[in-house]
């Protein structure tokens, strides 16, 4: 995170500032402006590109953020969730999701700025200033880059690629928004979260770190199940966490939270992985090609080690959390203490009305932007933390010991050569409709 605020403008100006360096009239949007129709002229615009769980809370946070936000374009791959969400953003009750009242006079989307299908991305993204970006992280890449090439603010959720190849493409978009000063968000919402903030500030405590573990462990997710006449295209993008393209696998979707929080304190990114894994007890085929549970060695370029597992194993012990190990002492992140070698407390933080890190990751971004100011660079770290689990997955599924040189530079390239529902995904079932699983020491992923 990159907390700049030498570069304070008035907000309109800021605005038409990152148009202006987004490429004048090539940044000019092809179905309307920002400002094409009616709205405050301290109002910011937000695209949301994928209207699902993550995107209907995202658009939630961004519109009790203290500025004056509005959504003005929503794009989904399916009506279905594309209205799903518009009907819980502009319902008259929100005491569901914790909402006193409701949002609806901040939601401006008509039926001609909702757009379905794998390109609505380009059609709303013009209308806006800021773009949401909650789809499964497969399109990622390709959505940021979008968005920064039309000059765009971002907000986007991890895992930011599920392939090296998408990695560099967001490591060259985020040059380029910091080039344009966007500001730029990504959703590992624990750099967000005041216990976290206030542990990393105290770690000199522990001394040096010389080891970590991190867990991701619970029983997993939600299963959608093949329906009548659905395409092997539409069957995958509905049941996406099953397939690698798409969601990455679960040591990307999920435990990317626990290792970024340790590449953060670290202050850097392992320089190798070796690690285990496989598929025990999630076999069927429902469960489309990925592991449930992987143990990775990831190793750091002063030698310390962080030691990762996660496991979506129903009936195993639940533990989702962080441990560091220094020279003079240990943090553990979930219990916000920090103790020295001899168990002595240190450091404690109070939890107790901490805010909701997922709201505060909106209310910074949209503070920044409504004073004009350029805080924030995520996307780098959030690039180099996703290549952190992808290098992980690299080392289960091929059982080898993984260089990340060797495999950011491995131009791994797993998304689809044509997105539309009759081509075929990457990966397809047998005639029992069982996906191909890596075999360590077989699969060669670099
Ligand atoms: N930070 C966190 O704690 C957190 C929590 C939950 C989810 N997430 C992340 O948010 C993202 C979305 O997860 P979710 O739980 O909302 O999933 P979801 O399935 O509920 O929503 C994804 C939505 O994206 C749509 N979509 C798929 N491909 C698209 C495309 N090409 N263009 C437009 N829309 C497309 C889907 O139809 C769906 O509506 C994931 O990357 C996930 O890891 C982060």
């Amino acid at each position: 995170m990159d907390h700049n605020t030498n570069n304070e403008t008035s907000r309109r100006d800021f605005v038409k500032q990152t148009t202006i360096l987004a490429g004048g009239i090539m940044a000019a949007p092809l179905f309307g402006g920002a400002n094409y129709f009616s709205g405050s002229s301290d109002e910011i615009k937000v695209a949301l590109i994928g209207c699902g769980g993550r995107g209907t809370g995202a658009a939630m946070q961004a519109l009790q953020s203290k500025e004056n936000v509005k959504i003005v374009a929503m794009a989904d791959a399916f009506a279905d969730r594309l209205e799903d969400c518009y009907k819980t953003l502009t319902a008259d009750d929100l005491s569901d999701s914790g909402i006193t009242g409701n949002l609806k006079a901040k939601v401006d989307v008509p039926a001609e700025r909702r757009f379905i299908g794998f390109d609505g991305y380009l059609k709303a993204i013009p209308f806006a200033d800021v773009v949401i970006l909650t789809t499964p992280p497969g399109f990622r890449p390709i959505h940021f880059e979008e968005a920064v090439k039309q000059g765009k603010h971002v907000f986007m959720e991890k895992p930011v690629a599920t392939d090296p190849a998408g990695v560099k493409k967001v490591l060259e978009a985020a040059e380029i928004a910091k080039q344009k000063k966007l500001n730029v968000v990504v959703g590992l919402q624990r750099r967000y979260q005041n216990s976290y903030k206030e542990m990393f500030k105290n770690k000199h405590l522990i001394g040096d770190i010389t080891s970590a573990q991190a867990w991701w462990n619970n029983d997993g997710v939600w299963v959608k199940k093949r329906q009548d006449n659905q395409t092997e295209m539409e069957y995958q993008m509905r049941n996406w966490y099953y397939f690698v393209w798409l969601c990455g696998d679960h040591i990307a979707e999920q435990h990317i939270h626990n290792i970024d929080v340790v590449n953060w304190f670290k202050g850097s990114y392992p320089v190798k992985a070796q690690g285990m894994g496989g598929r025990q007890v999630r076999k069927g085929k429902e469960y489309g090609e990925i592991f449930d549970h992987h143990y990775v060695e990831f190793t750091y370029e002063d030698g310390s080690i962080l030691n990762s597992q996660c496991r979506h194993i129903p009936g195993t012990m639940s533990k989702v959390d962080e441990l560091l190990v220094g020279t003079k002492g240990v943090i553990r992140c979930n219990d916000a203490t920090i103790k020295d070698a001899k168990g002595k407390l240190l450091f404690q933080f109070d939890t107790k009305n901490e805010p909701n890190p997922y709201q505060t990751e909106h209310d910074e971004l949209f503070a920044a932007i409504a004073k004009g100011q350029y805080k924030f660079a995520d996307a780098e770290n959030g690039a180099k933390s996703t290549m952190t689990s992808i290098l992980g997955r690299m080392a289960t599924y091929s059982g080898q010991v993984i260089a990340w040189d060797k495999a950011i530079n491995s131009d791994l390239d797993i998304m689809p050569k044509k997105f539309d529902w009759n081509a075929p995904p990457p990966v397809l079932p047998n005639d029992g409709g069982y996906y191909p699983i890596a075999i360590p020491g077989v699969t060669k992923y670099v």
